[in-house]
């Protein structure tokens, strides 16, 4: 059974592998699939530690929030990955909201995703938030399911000055 866990060395090899599929089959990259292999191979550490800039007790620069990286794992194999905003800024309300997703290509339509959110609302709830809000482009039809199924409430739809496409907001009551 895939769980949620904190990114590590351990899933090292697998990881770079995810980021090599992202990046040969060009789709729907995310922030974390769009790292320099040699980088990665170099000094996985230092990633790590990017990942982790953002997680008390570290102090977030102006205009971020806290937040943190899980990754979806099954034994060594990593899947997919999901960022939670602890909080939400103007910027956040707008766009972004509290959670993001994504799983890596060969991991897709197998469900991971739609396990992932719900592992992760068990997480923001932990983290005390009561209610949270996740958008997604109108066009995104994968992206709207996991939200539907996992209880999301369509506030209604976007358009932005900075987005080429419309989104749609929707909140989940916990
Ligand atoms: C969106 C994304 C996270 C979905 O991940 P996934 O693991 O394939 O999703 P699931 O397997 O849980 O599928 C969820 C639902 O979407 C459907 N679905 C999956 N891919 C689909 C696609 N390309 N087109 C239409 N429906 C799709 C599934 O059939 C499933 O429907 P069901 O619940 O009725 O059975 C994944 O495609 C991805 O990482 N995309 C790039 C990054 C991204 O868009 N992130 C979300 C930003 S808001």
């Amino acid at each position: 059974m895939p769980e949620l866990v904190r990114p590590s060395e351990r899933y090292k090899t697998s990881f770079i592998e995810a980021v090599r599929e992202a990046q040969a089959s060009g789709s729907g990259l995310g922030d974390t699939l769009t790292w320099e292999v040699g980088d990665l191979e170099a000094d996985f550490g230092a990633f790590l530690t990017h990942l982790r800039r953002f997680e008390p007790p570290n102090v977030p620069p102006e205009g971020f929030v806290n937040s943190e990286y899980l990754w979806l794992v099954e034994g060594e194999t990593y899947l997919g990955r999901v960022s939670i905003r602890h909080s939400l800024n103007e910027r956040l309300r707008e766009f972004g909201g509290h959670i993001g997703y994504e799983v890596r290509p060969s991991a897709r339509r197998q469900g991971h995703a739609t396990l992932m959110l719900r592992l992760a609302l068990d997480r923001a709830r932990e983290l005390g938030l009561t209610r949270v809000l996740v958008s997604c482009d109108v066009d995104n039809l994968a992206s709207r399911r996991v939200i539907e199924a996992n209880g999301g409430k369509l506030e209604g739809e976007f358009r932005l000055d900075f987005h080429e496409k419309p989104i749609r907001r929707y909140w989940i009551e916990l």
